[in-house]
Order: structure tokens, then C-alpha cells, then sequence
């Protein structure tokens, strides 16, 4: 074992260093980059419900749900319209296209300007949408939010990652979740709020009002330190060791620091870490950045965040009421949040993966019979209060299992498993299939809940359990160890250890691998 380098339970070592105010702070301010993304998604269900707004832009649209609602017809199929899902969904577009150019950005000019750029651009969005006089201005001005999107989370959570100490990286990393959520539960306040306002506006507040988390990002990220490995890998290795020593409390950071450096020479002999990315030994991780975030999108969570006020109107729900139930959705998010945040780090990934994913299933299928008992395949139902008070339990269940296990693994795991030399360019793979999935499921939801009616439950559900599957048997536990010595985690993997010769780990001390990191 390497002079002072102790192996914790968890596999890899600990390197000495507690967790500093400074580190903290720099970790919450970062985070609230997640406050613009969780917005976004909170927001546009609520205004897409929005009578005035509906009229305003989508007129057709208005027509038919006022027509569905006299008739009593088909309740799976009333707000169907390609124009109106385009609206919610041009935004995980632009943000899929963004993050490739913030990569470059995260990678040459540091993590915090990413994250400033992604907040101005966002700024500018929303300015253009609460004052949107046609359905272009609207659709431009969520291209612009989608950029900042597509730029804060590219950097957001690479940040966070290199920040923490590896004990604690979970717990900091999962900030960026939280401020998703919060960000959401905001919007959903704020449309509660809105819709109540009698001129029929209300939708241009709720859509202007996203210029406040933009603001505390762009203005945050301007005071953020930059992190000691992007200070290395861009050479000021002076200021890097500096930080290093600032971000642990401790000057004993030599170990930690030669690791950064070992890091930062691999790093250096790749001048195109796109191409490199599709090397045989980087197969594990960039399995993983592409099926993680196909696999966090296919629990089908999106259906409740983007269109929740809307699914709550098919079961009968008031426009109020459906408002509300967003809301309660949206506390459940967040509280549920914390559950991973506290033992992330503990219990380890893999089991709120394996937890959670189970917890969603189950609720999967129980929403899916309730639903389709009442509407069956007519969709033509009337559904008596305390029965849809008990789909609306359900669904807070689904959404508290996603929210310890896919929500913010979905974005810490795929942050923690790259080399540095790839780093940046892995997280945008991880954005952008995130994003492009994010899309699909906004596009194709409405028109699959009136095709499929409540099988789409079931649909969501049958990828849970493949999902799960997956995480039990090719995700390597991660917590505890250091970022810059991932690799011996997939080393030491059943699977992925044939994918990495002996002389593709490099780590700056001579580590043990324990028997427990093989799994
Ligand atoms: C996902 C979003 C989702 C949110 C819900 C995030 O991790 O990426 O798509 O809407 O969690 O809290």
C-alpha cells in the first residue's frame, strides 16, 4: 500500500481532507445550475394547461380538449397535437446540439464558464418567451433555454464531481438533482399561482419568471473557483495545487495531487477525445453514458413531470385540482431527494438503483390496472374522487422511487466513471442521450396514451425491470472511490475487466486493488 494512502471500506483510498466550507459553498452555488433544467420541465405542462394559453397559440388544441369535455369522449386522446408537444420538447433539442459545443467549452476554458454561458443563454430565453407574440417567438425563445440547458448540465454535475471528496461525492454531487427538483416544485407553485390570474397572463409570468434561476447561476458561476483538475489539465498546475489544497482544508494533498497529475499527463496524450472516446478500453464507460441516461428516461418519468396537470384532467380532475396534484408531485421529488442524498454514500449506488427501480415497477403496475379498470380501452369514464386520490398515491410513490435511484444516479454515476481525458466528452454523450430521450418521450407521450391507453404503464414498467437487470449485473460500485482511479473499479468488474489491459491503469500511487472492489 502507497505511503499514507488508506483503503476505506468502499474500495479505492481516502485521501486526507475533511469537507470545507469553501467546498461546500462552491458545491450548492454550482448546483442551482439544476434549477434553470428542473424549471424548464416543471413548467411547460402547467402553461400547456393553461386555457388563455391555449387559445392564444394553439387554438386548434383548445378546441378539441373543450370538445372532449362536452362529449365525454375519448379521455386518452384529447390534448393529442404535434404542435403543442413540439413547444414542450424543442427545447431537449437544442440542449442535445448544445452540450457537444460545451464540451469543448467545459474542456479548453473551464467548468464555470460553461455554467456561466448556459445561464445567459437561458436569461435571454426566457425574456423571449414571457413576451412571445407568436407560436415562433415561443419555440426561438425555448431553443435559447435549451442551450442553457445543454451547457449546465454538460458542466454542472463534471464539476460537482471533481469538487467532492471521494466519500462524500454522492451526497455533494446529488445537489444538482435536488436544485432539479426544487426547480420544478417552483414551477409548479408558480403555474398553481398563475392560472389564477384573471387577465389570462398568468402563462407569461410563469414563462418570464424563469429569468431568476438563470440569474443565480450566471451570476453564481462568476464567483466559483475552478476545479483543481480542469486547473491541471489546462496547465496551471501552481493554482491547481493551491485550490487543492483550499477545496480539502488540509496541505497534505500530495497523493491526491499526483493522482491529478497522472491524470492530466494521460490526458495530454489525447488530442481528440472524441475519437478516443470509442477506444476498446473505454468500452464500460461509454456503455454507460449512453444506457444510463436511455434507461433514466424509459422509467417514463417525464410523463408525470412534464404532463402530470394534464394526465390528472384525463382522470377527471379539476384544472385546479390537476394544478395541485403537480404540486404534490413535486413535494414528493423533492423530499424523496434527500433520501439519496444521505445515504448515497453509505448504502452505494447500486442498491438505490436496485431499490428504487423495484419500488417504481411496483407502482407501475398498480397505476396502469387502476387506470385501465376504470377507462379500459374506451377511455370513457367517469372516475369517482377517492379512486383517483388513490392513483394520485401511487404516482407519488413511482416518483419517490425515482427520485432516490434514477433521478440523481442518472446524473452522478455517468459524472464519476470517466478518465479525465474523456471526462468532458463522455458527459456530453450522457447529456445528449438524455436529452434526445427526453425529447422522444415528450413528442411520443400523448399520442401513445391515446394508442396505447393505459398499457403505456406497463410499457414504462417492462424497461424497469431491464433496466434493473442491467444495474445488477454490469454497474460497478462507485462510491468512496476516488474519480482519478475509477479505473480499477472496472478493472476488477466480472465483465468490463477484458476491456482494460494491465497498462491502461495508470494511477499516480501504487494502490492495492481489494478483493472487494470485484463484484
Ligand atoms: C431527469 C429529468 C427529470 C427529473 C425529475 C432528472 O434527473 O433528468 O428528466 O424530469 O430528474 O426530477
Amino acid at each position: 500500500m502507497a505511503g499514507g494512502v488508506v483503503m476505506n471500506h468502499g474500495g479505492g483510498k481516502d485521501y486526507p481532507g475533511k469537507l470545507t466550507m469553501f467546498v461546500l459553498f462552491a458545491c450548492i452555488v454550482a448546483a442551482t445550475g439544476g434549477l434553470i433544467f428542473g424549471y424548464d420541465i416543471g413548467i411547460s405542462g402547467g402553461v400547456t394547461s393553461m386555457n388563455p394559453f391555449l387559445m392564444k397559440f394553439f387554438p386548434a388544441v383548445y378546441r378539441k380538449e373543450q370538445e372532449a369535455e362536452k362529449n365525454q369522449s375519448n379521455q386518452y386522446c384529447k390534448f393529442d397535437s404535434p404542435l403543442l408537444t413540439m413547444f414542450t420538447s424543442s427545447l431537449y433539442l437544442a440542449a442535445l446540439v448544445a452540450s457537444f459545443f460545451a464540451s469543448t467549452v467545459t474542456r479548453v476554458a473551464g467548468r464555470k464558464w460553461s455554467m456561466f454561458g448556459g445561464g445567459v443563454t437561458f436569461l435571454v430565453g426566457a425574456a423571449l418567451n414571457g413576451t412571445a407574440k407568436n407560436v415562433l417567438m415561443l419555440i426561438l425563445g425555448r431553443v435559447l433555454l435549451g442551450i442553457g440547458v445543454g451547457f449546465a448540465n454538460q458542466s454542472v454535475p463534471l464539476y460537482l464531481s471533481e469538487m467532492a471528496p471521494a466519500r462524500l461525492r454522492g451526497m455533494l454531487n446529488i445537489g444538482f438533482q435536488l436544485m432539479i427538483t426544487i426547480g420544478i416544485l417552483c414551477a409548479n407553485l408558480i403555474n398553481y399561482g398563475t392560472a389564477k390570474i384573471k387577465g389570462g397572463w398568468g402563462w407569461r409570468l410563469s414563462l418570464a419568471l424563469a429569468a431568476v434561476p438563470a440569474a443565480i447561476i450566471a451570476v453564481g458561476a462568476l464567483f466559483l473557483p475552478d476545479t483543481p483538475n480542469s486547473l491541471v489539465d489546462r496547465g496551471h498546475t501552481d493554482s491547481a495545487k493551491r485550490m487543492l489544497r483550499r477545496v480539502r482544508g488540509t496541505d497534505d494533498v500530495e497523493e491526491e495531487y499526483r493522482d491529478l497529475v497522472a491524470a492530466s499527463e494521460e490526458s495530454k496524450l489525447v488530442t481528440h477525445p472524441w475519437r478516443n472516446i470509442l477506444q476498446r478500453r473505454y468500452r464500460p464507460q461509454l456503455t454507460m453514458a449512453i444506457a444510463i441516461p436511455f434507461f433514466q428516461q424509459l422509467t417514463g418519468i417525464n410523463v408525470i413531470m412534464f404532463y402530470a396537470p394534464v394526465l390528472f384532467k384525463t382522470l377527471g380532475f379539476a384544472d385546479d385540482a390537476s394544478l395541485m396534484s403537480a404540486v404534490i408531485t413535486g413535494l414528493v421529488n423533492v423530499f424523496a431527494t434527500f433520501v439519496s442524498i444521505v445515504t448515497v454514500d453509505r448504502l452505494g449506488r447500486r442498491k438505490l438503483f436496485l431499490q428504487g427501480g423495484t419500488q417504481m415497477l411496483a407502482c407501475q403496475i398498480v397505476v396502469g390496472s387502476l387506470i385501465g379498470a376504470k377507462f379500459g380501452f374506451s377511455g370513457v369514464a367517469n372516475i369517482p374522487k377517492g379512486y383517483a386520490a388513490f392513483v394520485v398515491l401511487f404516482i407519488c410513490a413511482y416518483v419517490a422511487g425515482f427520485a432516490w435511484s434514477w433521478g440523481p444516479l442518472g446524473w452522478l454515476v455517468p459524472s464519476e466513471i470517466f478518465p479525465l481525458e474523456i471526462r468532458s466528452a463522455g458527459q456530453s454523450i450522457t447529456v445528449s442521450v438524455n436529452m434526445l430521450f427526453t425529447f422522444i418521450i415528450a413528442q411520443a407521450f400523448l399520442p401513445m396514451l391515446c394508442h396505447f391507453k393505459f398499457i403505456l404503464f406497463f410499457f414504462f414498467g417492462a424497461w424497469v425491470v431491464v433496466m434493473t437487470l442491467f444495474i445488477a449485473f454490469f454497474l460497478p460500485e462507485t462510491k468512496n472511490v476516488p474519480i482519478e482511479e475509477m479505473v480499477l473499479v472496472w478493472k476488477a468488474h466480472w465483465y468490463w475487466r477484458r476491456f482494460i489491459r494491465d497498462e491502461d491503469v495508470h494511477v499516480g500511487a501504487d494502490v492495492e486493488m481489494p478483493s472487494k472492489l470485484a463484484n
